[in-house]
């Protein structure tokens, strides 16, 4: 794997052109993700949270600037080479969980796997996606579909989707928005624990200063600006 640096943000902007009027969602942003961050991204809504996390992620394109992921920098890229970067490199988890319904936990996390390794064998991958099912405390679960399940075990599906693949970062945007906040808290202490036991790197972007407490970095965001950027010592 390369560099340290998992991703990183050189001078970007992001304009959308919806109509006649050009809003700014990013402005000459750059930061510098390193392996093994559990980093906020924070700031009011409409700041521009969600494109910084969809640009990280190879969702959308920049207007200007540059992005870097594993040292690999994404201008000039196709869709299709986009999407091969994100499959390799990239695990997300949504506010809305987004599980497919008609799946069980089980397949849902199964078919994130079958895109990314199709070389595994049904065996390897079934024992791979069991072993993280578990890791996200849902053993027993398996074959329960979204809809059989709370908010917060939706949101353990998404979390090991995400994780199967050892994606060399996971972008979590929001993720506790649609939970209470007991269960809010205990899908941050699973993230976190996955950081600090697991190595996996979290950038994850919330305005809930609950789930802010649990970052070790902070990174604030106003109408599309850094306007701080917080190391805390541990
Ligand atoms: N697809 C889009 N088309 C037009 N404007 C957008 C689009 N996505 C976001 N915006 C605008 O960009 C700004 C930043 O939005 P967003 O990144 O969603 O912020 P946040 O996630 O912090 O709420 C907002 O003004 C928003 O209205
Ligand atoms: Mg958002």
């Amino acid at each position: 794997m390369a560099g340290r640096f998992v991703v990183e943000l050189r001078n970007v902007s992001k304009v959308y052109t919806p109509g006649k009027v050009e809003v700014v969602a990013l402005r000459n942003v750059s930061l510098v993700i390193e392996r093994g961050e559990f980093t906020a991204i924070v700031g009011p809504s409409g700041s521009g949270k969600t494109t910084l996390l969809n640009l990280m992620g190879c969702l959308d394109v920049p207007t200007s600037g540059d992005v870097l992921l594993e040292g690999i920098p994404l201008r000039n890229r196709s869709r299709g080479e986009l999407a091969d970067l994100r499959r390799d490199y990239i695990g997300f988890v949504f506010q809305t969980f987004n599980l497919i319904p008609v799946l069980t936990a089980f397949e849902n996390v199964e078919f994130s796997l079958s895109i990314k390794e199709s070389e595994l064998d049904r065996r390897e991958k079934r024992v791979r996606v069991l072993k993280i099912l578990e890791r996200v405390g849902l053993k027993g679960l398996e074959n329960r579909k979204p809809g059989e399940m709370s908010g917060g075990q939706q949101q353990r599906v998404a979390i090991a989707r995400a994780l199967v693949k050892e994606p060399a970062l996971v972008l979590a945007d929001e993720p506790t928005a649609n939970l209470d906040s007991k269960t809010g808290r205990s899908i941050m202490e699973l993230m976190r624990d996955l950081n600090e036991k697991n190595g996996v790197t979290f950038v994850f972007s919330t305005h809930d200063e609950m789930v802010m407490d649990f970052a070790r970095r902070i990174v604030k965001l106003h109408d599309g600006e850094i306007v701080e950027d917080i190391s805390k010592v541990k």
